[in-house]
């Protein structure tokens, strides 16, 4: 990302610099909309497809959210919402017919997909060179053998690494040798963000819940990216002084009180002990406003990079 004089670290009051993935994100939606626009001089619009089957709520709203970015950027955005009952091969003929429309340049079939339907068949049907959410076995092939100029990466781990790199930056750290130990080891995650990590060559430790002595383990790290999917899992006093670290976990937990409806209040926290973390580390990203705006920017820049790929 090539950043200007914005300031995407501040203090967050505890000790460490605090990560602004929403000023980051921002900044990398309006870096996709230049290149749209760069793009329209050729004759192209970026054109995303966003997949849903059946009402999950959830569902809904990150599939509005993408729906949204899509036109902020200018591009062509399109949805396909399908009725829960569709059958697996309705689905793939709609894949297809997105996979053979010139218009379309991305294609995101949302998960969860409902039960009946096999999403790993689903998900192999759109085209490699589609596949903005980098799930295809094709461009998990490709970042694994270190192709980063064909593949098409996942948007959470391609969106840590520029908040990553951000921070590195401004605490005048390389990334080259340092320790990175990414918690959790999911295909949308995990993986992809340890290939990413040793790309940019960090010595880099996979732990997962299997794990012996997970606290050794984290506090040996330069660099600490917890995706595990556990509230607070990862304690803040096993964080080493001075480390980077990316929370990507989302985890909604019991609040204190009620909300206006009656009803117990909730709150969002990530995979990591933030205050107690934040209180040791060098910089930290928050949660809500870190990790998560990245994922739709990313999806974003996917979907451009798409785009320019298809007219050379
Ligand atoms: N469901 C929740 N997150 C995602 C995502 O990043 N991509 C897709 N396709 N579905 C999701």
């Amino acid at each position: 990302m090539s950043s200007g004089s914005e300031a995407f670290l501040r203090p967050s009051g505890h000790g460490a610099l605090l990560i602004d993935g929403k000023a980051v994100s921002a900044h990398v939606i309006a870096e996709a909309a230049q290149g749209a626009a760069a793009l329209a001089l050729k004759g192209v619009k970026p054109g995303l497809a966003v997949v849903l089957v059946g009402e999950d709520p959830a569902s809904q709203v990150y599939v509005r959210a993408k729906g949204k970015a899509a036109e902020q950027c200018g591009f062509h955005s399109v949805q396909h919402t399908l009725l829960a009952t569709t059958s697996e091969s309705d689905l793939i003929a709609l894949v297809e017919q997105l996979n053979a429309d010139p218009a379309i340049h991305g294609i995101l079939v949302q998960l969860p997909l409902p039960a009946h339907i096999d999403s790993t068949r689903v998900l192999e049907t759109i085209s490699p060179s589609k596949d903005v959410d980098g799930f295809h076995p094709v461009n998990a092939g490709l970042l694994a053998i270190g192709n980063l100029e064909r593949a098409l990466v996942p948007c959470t781990p391609a969106g840590s690494m520029i908040l990553l790199r951000e921070a590195a930056k401004s605490l005048g750290v390389s990334l080259a040798g340092q320790n990175a130990v990414v918690v959790g080891r999911s295909n949308i995650v995990g993986k992809p963000m340890a290939q990413l990590l040793l790309a940019e060559n960090c010595t880099v430790t996979i732990a997962h819940s299997r794990t012996r002595d997970l606290a050794g383990v984290v506090a040996g790290a330069d660099i600490l990216v917890a995706a595990v999917g556990r509230p607070e899992m990862v304690r803040g006093a096993w964080v080493k002084a001075g480390a980077i670290v990316i929370d990507v976990g989302i985890n909604r937990v019991p609040g204190e009180g009620l909300n206006a409806q009656g009803q117990p209040k909730t709150r969002l926290v990530g995979d990591v002990e933030y205050a107690a973390a934040a209180a040791r580390a060098g910089a930290i990203t928050p949660v809500p406003g870190g990790v998560g705006p990245m994922t739709i920017a990313m999806l974003m820049m996917n979907t451009l990079t798409a785009a320019q790929r298809s007219v050379r």
